[in-house]
């Protein structure tokens, strides 16, 4: 439960009034001339919004001057640097007070002339207030709730796309800026100049938020309203949140995700012609990227190095998301890949990377080919030559230099006999392949020493056995 307004949290003289309140009798009407019959509310500055206006049973919290007729000042909330925290309307204020503060939006403030029989009577407060004194309270109105208000969410903004919404369980990254209901700041994310990240309906943040940020796209701004008892109640926090305090979050929500989301892909557009084979695992691929936040902020882009990526699908080279998002593609297919924290670079995140941050992919598939298994360097189509030295051995002297074995590589590669490892230079490749092959690293291959790796591979095998 929340309580309002404790008679001990009461500033001295409005507990007086409430007293004097108690038994007394309201005053009936007066003839034309003679004292005022009523409350007189002058309005003298009104918001251009008031989304609410103060209700009878309402907690207000507000500043005033209280002054006679003569303009003496005979209380005033800010000399005691506190404000008026109180429910309004239900007798804890002297009558005229609780009338005058109806209907009255944040940020308005009022003059509020009050009739002696709305104030003190004809008996006053020793030493305060002479009797039958009418009083002058000029008042502005700071923050106004009950207990019964929810939060209030109104969507500022929402992207155009929003293929998901932010559910109980989900990891949020947004930022926010936060007002009490006059516009008084208290906090911001952007001070810390980076976002603010929670899971979301798990208790880590205040019940207000919790419920706030449901339903909420990515790149989506809203304005949450948070009254205190979903907030930090009647004592609030540090020293910008004061007790019993309404607050408004304008926050915008980055990005967000599930620790059991995919990689969310979405073709946008394909060739015209079907493609027979897809990318997928151990292929050699090149492809363009452009990698950005879900806010849009760019990060990196392949267009920069002026060379496509290049990658083998699966061998960890790239992120996992990356692994997994570009497999099944055609040549000429594009793509759009939004890629969730934990297949791309975690929690602590990376260089130009901020932790836990959901990435989007635009990619652009170049080429493919099938890549080679784990540990080879070529293989062939079909079956190798049987007479395989001395297809090599082209001036048939018993020996393979390097410039045979690499002319005969090449030859077979270029008649579409087999192929080498993709995506490294072949002459590297050939020359690996030729010091495998020679082994006692003399600089010429020997017909005893040339072997198919899948010949060592089997024994290889035979040893294990
Ligand atoms: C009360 O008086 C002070 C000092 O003159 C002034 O700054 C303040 O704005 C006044 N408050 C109201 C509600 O008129
Ligand atoms: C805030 O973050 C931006 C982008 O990461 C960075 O360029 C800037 O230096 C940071 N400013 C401060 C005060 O940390
Ligand atoms: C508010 O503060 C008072 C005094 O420190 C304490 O007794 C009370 O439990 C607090 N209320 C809440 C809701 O924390
Ligand atoms: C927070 O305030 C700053 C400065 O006025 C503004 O640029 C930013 O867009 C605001 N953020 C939100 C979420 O409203
Ligand atoms: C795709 O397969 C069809 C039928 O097998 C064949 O006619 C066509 O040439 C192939 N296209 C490509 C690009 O390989
Ligand atoms: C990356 O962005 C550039 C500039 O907007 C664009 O020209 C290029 O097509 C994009 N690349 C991909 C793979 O979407």
């Amino acid at each position: 439960m929340f309580h309002a307004g404790l008679p001990g949290r009461l500033p001295l003289l409005q507990a007086l009034l409430a007293l004097h309140t108690m038994g007394r009798t309201l005053g009936r009407a007066s003839p034309a001339g003679g004292p005022l019959e009523d409350v007189v509310i002058e309005r003298y500055h009104i918001p251009r919004a008031c989304p609410r206006e103060v209700q009878m049973g309402d907690f207000v919290r507000y500043h005033y001057n209280g002054t006679f007729e003569d303009g003496k000042k005979f209380d005033s909330s800010y000399d005691r640097s506190s404000l008026v925290a109180i429910v309004v309307g239900v007798g804890r204020l002297i009558t005229g007070m609780d009338r005058g503060l109806m209907g009255m939006c944040v940020n308005e403030r009022r003059r509020l002339v009050v009739p002696p029989h709305l104030g003190y009577g004809s008996i006053g407060v020793a030493g305060l207030i002479p009797p039958d004194a009418t009083l002058y309270f000029d008042v502005v109105l700071l923050d106004v709730w009950n207990q019964a208000d929810t939060v209030q969410v109104s969507v500022l903004l929402r992207p155009p796309l929003c293929l998901r919404m932010v559910q109980d369980g989900d990891f949020v990254r947004y930022h926010y800026n936060g007002t009490l209901l006059n516009g008084a700041p208290f906090d911001s994310s952007y001070s810390r100049n980076q976002t603010y990240d929670t899971y979301i309906g798990q208790g880590y943040i205040i019940p207000g938020m919790d419920q706030g940020l449901q339903g909420a796209c990515m790149g989506e701004r809203r304005r949450i309203t948070v009254p205190p008892h979903l907030a930090y109640g009647e004592n609030g926090t540090g020293n910008k949140i004061p007790g019993s305090a309404v607050l408004v979050f304008h926050v915008h929500v980055i990005d967000f995700h599930n620790p059991t989301d995919s990689v969310g892909i979405e073709t946008l557009s394909r060739p015209a012609e079907p493609c027979n084979e897809t990318s997928k695992l151990g292929d050699f691929i090149r492809y363009h990227y452009n990698c950005s936040l879900m806010d849009g902020t760019r990060l990196f882009s392949s267009h920069d190095y002026g060379a496509p990526q290049e990658a083998t699908l699966g061998a960890n080279k790239v992120i996992e998301g990356l692994d997994r998002g570009l497999q099944g593609m055609c040549v000429g297919e594009r793509r759009r890949l939004v890629v969730p924290p934990h297949l791309a670079h975690g929690e602590s995140g990376a260089r130009g990377v901020p932790g836990s941050a959901v990435l989007q992919f635009e990619v652009e598939l170049l080429s493919r080919e099938d890549g080679l298994p784990d540990g080879y360097l070529f293989v062939w189509h079909e079956d190798p030559p049987a007479s395989l030295f001395e297809d090599m051995d082209l001036n048939k002297d018993g020996e393979v230099p390097p410039e045979e074995f690499s002319v005969f590589i090449k030859t077979q590669v270029q008649e579409g006999k087999g192929r080498l490892l993709p995506g490294q230079d072949p002459e590297k490749t050939i020359g690996d392949m030729f010091r495998n092959q020679d082994r006692d690293q003399d600089g010429s291959i020997t017909a005893a020493e040339l072997k198919l790796k899948s010949e060592e591979d089997e024994e290889r095998v035979h040893e294990e056995l």
